[in-house]
């Protein structure tokens, strides 16, 4: 007889959480409370986000950073930066948070989706080139998961139709391709502290360049278009003010210096789990891509198989799973290119351009990646070995149920 599974009333399989998030002792506490009594509680009189984006910058060995509120105002400032306006088109990928896309559509721009890699869910390079028209004026690959784009292949294409490069490395801290940490491999990259990644600041975000012109500009879009050198009530350009806030400086900076000793704990666990969990048919670990030397392993990427769990969706399964008591779950439920609010917009921007309708882009693996994607969040990967196993007691139990 099977035990009967947590989401059909049964015991679960583990009642103990795993790993919270964020994480923060009195480093945290000391950085605030310094900030507080410093009395300079903003940027501009501050040393604390000054301090972060230097350090944050260097630890990516990247010459700049610029500060921003979220990593969606950092995508949003880099395409201003670059004067990305209507009509302008940025290709990107389906698969991503709705931030990507939007960024693209608040300044005008349209975003060219092309779809994803099987392996690694990441922009397939092959079919940028068949995506670009005269009006694209930039790519914007995403780093998914943690798990870094192709830049080779996606910086040799911008290069030959002179396009920029600006990642998403919102989920990427730190991330690493072929000995490069990500952000300023391509013209800028961004990042976002939002409560969930893994670095938080409860919100923030930050560019990274090398280059000290797109730096400037981005540093000025930010700053309600003023100019570093400039005069206080000098505005040389129309922007807003996304300045990042002392506070979240302060607690960034601290955030920043567990980085790495929990990088190395989310690679070691997801190295044991890819093996433990090789003995349950139908769970499927992305596979380690060489050219990536690190993945910043925001979310553990795994492929589901229905047919090995009686025909339940990976809903049911991740459904079933959090109530065994493990964080694991579906991710995006639709492409950006199938999203009302995008799809919309498009249409809203062409209209207003006077320009034709195009057919939606045909994106088959997102869409089996919405249907059979899953999750593993990377505070489930600061657990212990225990709880690496749990995970796959549970798929087992859940298996054993079903099939
Ligand atoms: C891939 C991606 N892009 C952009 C963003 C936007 O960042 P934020 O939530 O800080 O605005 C996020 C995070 O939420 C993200 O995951």
């Amino acid at each position: 007889m099977t035990e009967r599974l947590a989401i059909d009333g049964g015991e679960p399989l583990r009642r103990t959480p795993y790993p919270d998030w964020p994480q923060w002792d009195e480093r945290e506490e000391r950085a605030l409370v310094a900030a507080l009594q410093s009395g300079q509680w903003w940027a501009p009189g501050g040393t604390q986000v000054k301090r972060f984006e230097e350090e944050f910058a260097a630890y990516h060995d990247a010459r700049f950073g610029v500060t921003v509120t979220n990593g969606s105002a950092a995508l949003e400032v880099c395409l201003r930066a670059a004067n990305i306006d209507w009509g302008d088109e940025v290709i990107t990928t389906p698969y991503t948070f709705i931030a990507t896309a939007n960024s693209c559509l608040l300044v005008g721009a349209i975003p060219k989706f092309v779809d994803i890699l099987p392996n690694s869910w990441n922009l397939d390079p092959r079919q940028i080139e068949a995506a670009i028209t005269p009006r694209a004026r930039a790519i914007m690959p995403v780093h998914i998961a943690g798990e870094p784009a192709d830049m080779d292949a996606i910086l040799e294409i911008a290069r030959k139709h002179n396009l920029l490069v600006i990642e998403d490395a919102c989920q990427a801290h730190g991330a690493i391709w072929q000995g490069r940490k990500v952000g300023a491999i391509g013209d800028m990259g961004c990042f976002s502290f939002q409560a969930s990644k893994n670095i938080t600041g409860g919100e923030g975000g930050i560019i990274l360049t090398n280059d000290e012109g797109w730096a400037e500009k981005c540093w000025s879009v930010s700053n309600v278009g003023r100019q570093r050198k400039g005069e206080w009530y000098e505005h040389i350009r129309m922007a807003s003010n996304y300045r990042l806030s002392e506070w979240a400086g302060a607690v960034l900076r601290a955030q920043l210096g567990r980085l790495e000793e929990q990088a190395e704990t989310r690679t070691r666990n997801a190295a044991y789990l890819a093996e433990a969990l090789s003995e349950v048919k139908g769970l499927e670990l992305l596979p380690r891509d060489p050219h990536v030397t690190r993945n910043a392993l925001h979310l553990l990427k795994m492929w589901y198989h229905p047919e090995r769990f009686g025909g339940h969706t990976a809903r049911q399964f991740g459904d079933a799973l959090q109530a065994e008591g493990i964080p694991l779950g579906v991710g995006y439920p639709e492409p950006l290119s199938e999203a009302t609010v995008v799809v919309k917009r498009i249409e809203y921007i062409r209209t207003r351009l006077g320009l034709p309708a195009e057919p939606r882009p045909d994106v088959p693996v997102t869409k089996d990646v919405c249907a059979r994607g899953l999750w593993l969040r990377q505070n489930a990967l600061l657990g212990s070995q225990a709880d690496m196993d749990d995970i796959v007691r549970a798929a087992r139990k859940v298996q054993r149920a079903w099939v």
